[in-house]
Order: structure tokens, then C-alpha cells, then sequence
């Protein structure tokens, strides 16, 4: 056959593959999400997400040394507190059980690069992510609850913060509070495009988060919309934001490249939980290799643009791509 081009040429050996990837993935790219527990001492399997575990606090920092000797160095922090009330206040306690796990780990890790999830809804009682009045999320006077949680964070140690509560103008509000107290070069990581999704199912369980009644549309975005997406990460670079983000990630994955095209901020993606059990259910009905889907979907979050990843396989990708695979 007379064939100039033949693009089987490049896929002849592994070696010969590794060097015209398209695609290079680092363990610096990859957080890990840690929960932790107030009341819990030691660690609890957490049912809804098999291979995770709640922390107490006096066994945060093991999770921390299970990162570190798998090749992370950062994770993204939630608290499940033993109080909660009408407005979420135990969030911004200096001695709220984030603010505690971030001393604990800076203390015996000093340079693991701590971020923490900002949000009401751990910390309320009706389970949204802001202060009500009546039945709706009000925006701006969750804005002061959210500014003063983190900069609790910040001040306890944390290296990042990272808003997820999808609030008109948090980004800013919160930006003026870190500012204003001497926290210029703390970043923040802004959950931008956070979607209404069926995915965080697996999380809310694990977090006690779920709302009480109703849902999240009316702060979290369509899953219809694409055009919002690009509006939300324009206010937050407006804002100050550093690191945009898209959540979830695999069923995103159209948002994560217009937006990481349009935008010249550090991109993450959010792989959920619902993403990491649906992986797990179908691993353990024999339908999937586990470590191949789970390289297989990092790939195509990075290919479609992300920077960085959240992801519940931190420790073993970071493994995977120490392998090369
Ligand atoms: C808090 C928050 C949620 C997630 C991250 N931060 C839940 C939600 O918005 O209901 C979801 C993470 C996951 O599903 O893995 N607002
Ligand atoms: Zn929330």
C-alpha cells in the first residue's frame, strides 16, 4: 500500500508512546479531600465512599502521613462539627474542628500545603450552604458569615481557602476581609462553576451536609448552562479569584475547556464523590479495571484542561503517575 502518512507509526512501543504524549500528568496537580470529625477519635470508614475515612482529630495528621509517603502534598479540608445552628457558626470558631486539624497538621507538617473548603452547610443546621430568611439562601448577609469563616481558617494556618458555596459576590467579599487583616497573599481558590448536581449524593452523606428541604438550584448552576459558566468565571477573575474551578469534573468536561481557554487563571477540576463511587460500584461488580478507568478519567480532565485535580484517588493517581500510566 502506497501510504505516506501512517499515524500507527507513533504507537509502536511504549517508550516510543511515552514520548509523544500529549497529556503530562504530575503528582503536584493533585489534592487530596480530608474529612474530619469532631467527635470521632481515630478514623471511621466512610460507607458511601469506599477507601475513605472520617478523621478525628487526633488522627488527621496519619491521613496527612498516608498523602506525604503516597506523593501528595495537598489536601482540601472539611469539617463535620459537633454543633450546628441556624446560622453555621461553629465555621468560623477559632476552635471549630477545621481551625484545630489545620494546627494539628501544621504542626507536624509544616510544609504540607493546607486548603480548606469554605461553605455554610456542614455548619447549619438546615443543612444550606448560607444564612436563611425564610426558605432562601440569603446571599449577602452569608457573604459577612462566609468572609469571617475564612479568615479563621487563614488565621489558624491554612495556605489557601476555597469557596464553594456559590454566593454572588464571595469571592470579593472574602478577598476584602484576608486583605483588610493582613492576609494579602493568601490565595483563594474559587469553586466558580459549581453545578446543581446528582453527583455530590455519595459526599453529603459522608459530610452530613444535605439540605433539609428543598435543594441547591437556586445558588448552584443549571446543569444546562455553558454560557453561565464562562459569565461566573469572569466575575470571580474580576473578583481576585487565583484558581478558578469547575465541579464536577467528568460530566463537565466541555465547561472545563471553554473555561480554562477563556481564562488565564490556574484551572481545577473536582472529581466528586458520586464520580468516585460509581467507579468503585462498577470495580465491584467485576464490570471495570478499577486502575485503568481511574487513569483513564484523570487523563481526560487534564486533556480537556484542567491544571489541577480534586480527586478521592489522589494517593493512588500520584502512584499511577510515578508508573507513567
Ligand atoms: C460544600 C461542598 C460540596 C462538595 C464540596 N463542597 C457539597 C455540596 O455542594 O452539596 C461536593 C464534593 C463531592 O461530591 O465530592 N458546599
Ligand atoms: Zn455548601
Amino acid at each position: 500500500m502506497d501510504m505516506t502518512i501512517r499515524p500507527r507509526r507513533l504507537r509502536g512501543c511504549d517508550s516510543l508512546r511515552h514520548m509523544v504524549r500529549e497529556t503530562r500528568m504530575s503528582p503536584d496537580s493533585l489534592i487530596y479531600p480530608i474529612f474530619v470529625d469532631e467527635q470521632l477519635t481515630g478514623r471511621r470508614a466512610i460507607d458511601a465512599l469506599e477507601g475513605q475515612y472520617h478523621y478525628g482529630l487526633d488522627s488527621v495528621c496519619g491521613a496527612v502521613r498516608e498523602c506525604v509517603e503516597a506523593g501528595v502534598g495537598r489536601c482540601i479540608l472539611f469539617g463535620l462539627p459537633a454543633k450546628k445552628d441556624a446560622s453555621g457558626s461553629s465555621a468560623w470558631d477559632r476552635k471549630g474542628v477545621v481551625q484545630q486539624a489545620i494546627r494539628a497538621i501544621k504542626k507536624e507538617f509544616p510544609d504540607f500545603y493546607v486548603i480548606t473548603d469554605v461553605c455554610m452547610c456542614e455548619y447549619t443546621d438546615h443543612g444550606h450552604c448560607g444564612a436563611l430568611c425564610g426558605h432562601e439562601v440569603d446571599n449577602d448577609k452569608t457573604l459577612e458569615l462566609l468572609s469571617r469563616t475564612a479568615l479563621s481558617h487563614v488565621e489558624a494556618g491554612a495556605d489557601m481557602v476555597a469557596p464553594s458555596d456559590m454566593m454572588d459576590g464571595r469571592v470579593a467579599a472574602i478577598r476584602a476581609v484576608l486583605d483588610k487583616n493582613g492576609h494579602q497573599n493568601t490565595p483563594i481558590m474559587s469553586y466558580s462553576a459549581k453545578y446543581a448536581s446528582a453527583f455530590y449524593g455519595p459526599f453529603r452523606e459522608a459530610a452530613g451536609s444535605a439540605p433539609s428541604f428543598g435543594d441547591r438550584k437556586g445558588y448552584q448552576m443549571d446543569p444546562h448552562n455553558r454560557k453561565e459558566a464562562v459569565k461566573e468565571c469572569a466575575l470571580d477573575v474580576e473578583e481576585g479569584a487565583d484558581i478558578l474551578m469547575v465541579k464536577p469534573a467528568l460530566s463537565y468536561l466541555d465547561i472545563i475547556r471553554e473555561c480554562s481557554d477563556a481564562f488565564d487563571l490556574p484551572m481545577c477540576a473536582y472529581s466528586v464523590s458520586g464520580e468516585y463511587a460509581m467507579t468503585k460500584a462498577a470495580a465491584a461488580a467485576g464490570l471495570i479495571d478499577e486502575y485503568r478507568v481511574m487513569c483513564e478519567s484523570a487523563v481526560s480532565i487534564f486533556r480537556a484542561g484542567a491544571d489541577i485535580l480534586i480527586t478521592y484517588y489522589a494517593k493512588e493517581l500520584s502512584q499511577a503517575m510515578r508508573k507513567g500510566d
